[in-house]
């Protein structure tokens, strides 16, 4: 199912009585995050909210903020029209069965066909709902990015932060788009940062701009179906267009409109679009910022996007998201990346199981997976492969375990790691990029990474005590003792 609009998305939400309207007015300074803070907190990401009266310096904006619309398995699941992401997970898997690729380069490019198959391409359209309004500025209008109604998330944070923004960009070389999530700080009226970090598809785009001493355009964009703002966020590999996997997901194919001031193409039913572009070498102080890690990052310094028009929709409402000490809201929209690409690490790595990244692990930082052991040192191929595939690269813990344990349940994996291992003989450390949040490393960008082997220990991996056997319970007892058990209300 597509949406039609983000109001259609929110409709749905609160359809469904997963959303709660806030009619009183609210500070954009501080008072949103503390209360979406709650629901983010409660058991299953609590609900979405929609502060109708959203103030800003005191004075209400012409724009409702909707925030933690993607916070639970169920309103993930409903962002991108599915009871379920299983669902979408296992269309993956038949696309790629279809003709089992030979290697992770046919595999993706498979998958590409097979969005082609389903007539996911995008269409091209001259006009649409976000150019109901528009704001050019060249000196004509007083409309502007103060006009906004952009959070202060955090005390300390360095400023007003648009959290939920995709970022259109283009590769100067070869023409491709690529749509990625990078938290914008608002400076003024018309300027922003533009936090894509090193390792990320905009930071390579703007290199190529700034090899070629060339403006480069870019266009954000706020709102609209909620599968492009997941697309932005999914890890695809670099060339796979974001918007054909958007069209892919939401089974409609995107319509896009070409913006008013670059020639960038966007989707015709956002509710915000801001034009502008990123001047090569011009670098500005951006943090700080209570990040994604739970803490401030530093201040460091970023690109800066200079917007040259906004244009929207009439009755625009303003998304975003708050990031800080989890469980947060992009743990939801990272597990569903997680299950919806596990088809292509299984297409890699046949033995694996299953795989969760825990909320405390703020995605990267713990990765639990688990595998059916055949050989020996088969954990060690499965990290080493994994911290070779995309932002998997990140991963700072990888904890490998046998394929009967639930990955999903942290405590099942804790006690097979203390039960399992050898502390010295299971672990190992590599080299490998850090995620530029991580705080831990002596320097940024850079750090080691620890595997740890829980799986059972094979002869051939000189373990010749004989590993010992789970204790469980008789099927044939467990099966009789069930009725009784339920009737008395023992479980
Ligand atoms: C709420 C949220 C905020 C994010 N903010 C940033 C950010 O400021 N900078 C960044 O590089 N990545 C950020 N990310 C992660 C990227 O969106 C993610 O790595 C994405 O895959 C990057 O796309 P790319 O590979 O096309 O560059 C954020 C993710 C989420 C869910």
């Amino acid at each position: 199912m597509a949406y039609r609009s983000f109001s259609h998305f929110v409709d749905e939400l609160e359809r469904i009585s997963e959303l709660v309207r806030i009619s009183e007015p609210v500070a954009t300074e501080l008072e949103i995050t503390e209360l979406a803070n709650r629901q983010m907190k409660a058991p299953g990401g609590g609900k979405a909210l929609l502060f109708e009266k959203p103030t800003i310096d005191g004075k209400i904006s012409s724009f409702p903020v909707a925030i933690n619309t993607m916070g639970s398995k169920r309103r993930m699941a409903r962002a991108i029209g599915l009871e379920s992401v299983d669902e979408i997970a296992h269309q993956m898997q038949l696309l790629l069965k279809a003709k089992p690729p030979a290697s992770m380069r046919q595999g993706w490019s498979l998958l590409k066909q097979g969005i082609d198959l389903l007539h996911a391409r995008p269409k091209r359209v001259t006009d649409g709902p976000c150019k109901e309004v528009i704001h050019r500025f060249d000196g004509s209008g007083k409309f502007s990015l103060k006009d906004l109604p952009v959070l202060l998330c955090w005390p300390k944070d360095g400023g007003r932060f648009i959290t939920l923004p995709t970022v259109y960009t283009r590769d100067p070389d070869t023409g491709e788009r690529n749509i990625g999530m990078y938290r914008m700080q608002v400076y003024d009226e018309r300027t922003t940062g533009m936090h894509w970090q090193i390792h990320k598809v905009g930071a390579r785009h703007g290199k190529r701009y700034y090899e070629r001493n060339e403006p480069m355009p870019v266009a954000v964009c706020l709102g609209g179906d909620p599968a492009y703002t997941f697309a932005a966020t999914a890890p695809l590999p670099d060339g796979l267009d974001e918007v054909l996997f958007a069209g892919f997901v939401r089974k409609k194919s995107v319509e896009l409109v070409t913006c008013e001031t670059c020639d960038l193409e966007v989707p015709a039913d956002v509710d915000f679009v801001l034009e502008g572009y990123v001047q090569p070498g011009e670098l500005r102080p951006e943090g700080p910022f209570g990040d994604h890690t739970g803490f401030y990052t530093s201040v460091d310094p970023y690109p800066v996007f200079h917007l040259t028009a906004i244009t929207r929709r009439k009755e625009a409402i303003y998304p975003a998201t708050i990031v800080g000490i989890p469980p947060m809201e992009d743990f939801y929209m990272g597990s569903a990346s997680v299950r919806i690409f596990l088809p292509v690490f299984k297409m890699n790595f046949p033995e694996i199981v299953d795989m969760a990244l825990p909320a405390e692990g703020v995605f990267h930082n713990l990765v639990f997976v688990s595998i059916r052991k055949q050989y020996p040192y088969q954990a060690y191929k499965v990290m080493h492969g994994l911290w070779g595939m995309g932002q998997m690269m990140f991963s700072k813990y990888i904890v490998v375990l046998d394929e009967d344990c639930d990955v999903h349940n942290t405590s099942e994996v804790l006690f097979r790691l203390c039960a399992n291992t050898d502390p010295q003989r299971d672990t190992t450390f590599i080299k490998n990029p850090s995620d530029s949040l991580d705080h831990a490393p002596t320097a940024a960008n850079i750090g080691s990474h620890m595997g740890i082997d829980a799986t059972r220990k094979l002869p051939s991996e000189g373990y010749s005590r004989g590993w010992p056997e789970l204790v469980r319970m008789d099927e044939k007892v467990r099966a009789k003792m069930d009725p009784l058990a339920k009737g008395l209300g023992l479980g």
